[in-house]
């Protein structure tokens, strides 16, 4: 049995204070469920949420890391930096930085290397833009994404990885992808991996993320290969969030 995972990626949608608030409110209305629950704050943030999350079941992640371990690389973040402030956690490969920072194959595969190397969990995105689903490539386009990693890192990597499903014309737009196109596609991320290595596959958590809500989790969670899912704008409301990560199915 895998266990359930919800991931909140705050991005940069959130300040000082905000960010106070809604540790208080995630800490103070935790159900105990029996899934994990992660949050990503921007990297500013990280050492005051770590402080704060010290003793609670909610675990730490980072939005991203460096492709290097250290070096001179003016304004990043290294892995090792992430790990002293007991981040378990860090995504890579989110299509916000694929698009907007240029983000290519080869370098979401070094971040992920670079999270493995210092014993973080490598959260891999992988998704779709608009175009390709409605041209029929979506498979084409997630296999590449990850065949990219498991050429760079190989499979045995991804024992300690975490997939993250992404269309990216889901993410912020309030458009989800139906639990039936999601599992579709992370049934398709399994068997990729299962042709390498099928106890890999089988352990291997898969979450979906594109605009998951407390109206559409369950229909979501529901699905036998959907493990959880990578939340942004609703993670920014600790009632929302919690609402989420109360959706599994006993
Ligand atoms: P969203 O973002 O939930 O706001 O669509 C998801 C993500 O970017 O991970």
């Amino acid at each position: 049995m895998r266990r359930n995972l919800v991931v909140g990626n705050w991005k940069m949608k959130i300040n000082h204070q905000s960010a106070q608030d809604l540790i208080d409110g995630l800490i103070e209305g935790l159900p105990s469920e029996d899934a994990d629950i992660a949050v990503c704050p921007p990297y500013l943030y990280i050492p005051e949420v770590s402080q704060r999350l010290a003793n609670t079941a909610i675990e730490l992640g980072a939005q991203n890391v460096a492709t290097h371990q250290e070096g001179a690389y003016t304004g990043e973040i290294a892995a090792v930096m992430l790990k002293d402030f007991n981040c378990k956690y860090a995504i890579v490969g989110h299509s916000e930085r694929r698009a907007n920072y240029a983000d290519t194959d080869t370098t979401v595969a070094q971040r992920f290397q670079q999270a493995i190397d210092a014993d973080l969990i490598p959260v891999l995105a992988v998704g779709e833009l608009l175009e390709q689903r409605e041209n029929g490539t979506t498979f084409e386009v997630v296999a590449k994404q990850l065949n990219a990693v498991l050429e760079f890192s190989g499979i045995d990597s991804f024992k300690n990885a975490v997939i993250a499903y992404e269309p990216v014309w889901a993410i912020g737009t309030g458009l989800t992808a139906s639990a039936e196109q999601a599992q579709e596609v992370h049934l398709f991320i399994r068997q990729l991996l299962a042709e390498k290595n099928q106890q890999i596959a089988e352990k291997i958590q898969i979450l979906y993320g594109g605009s998951v809500k407390p109206q559409n989790a369950e229909a979501l969670f529901a699905m036998p290969d959907i493990d959880g899912a990578l939340v942004g704008g609703d993670s920014l409301s600790a009632d929302s969030f919690l609402k989420i990560y109360s959706s599994f199915q006993k």
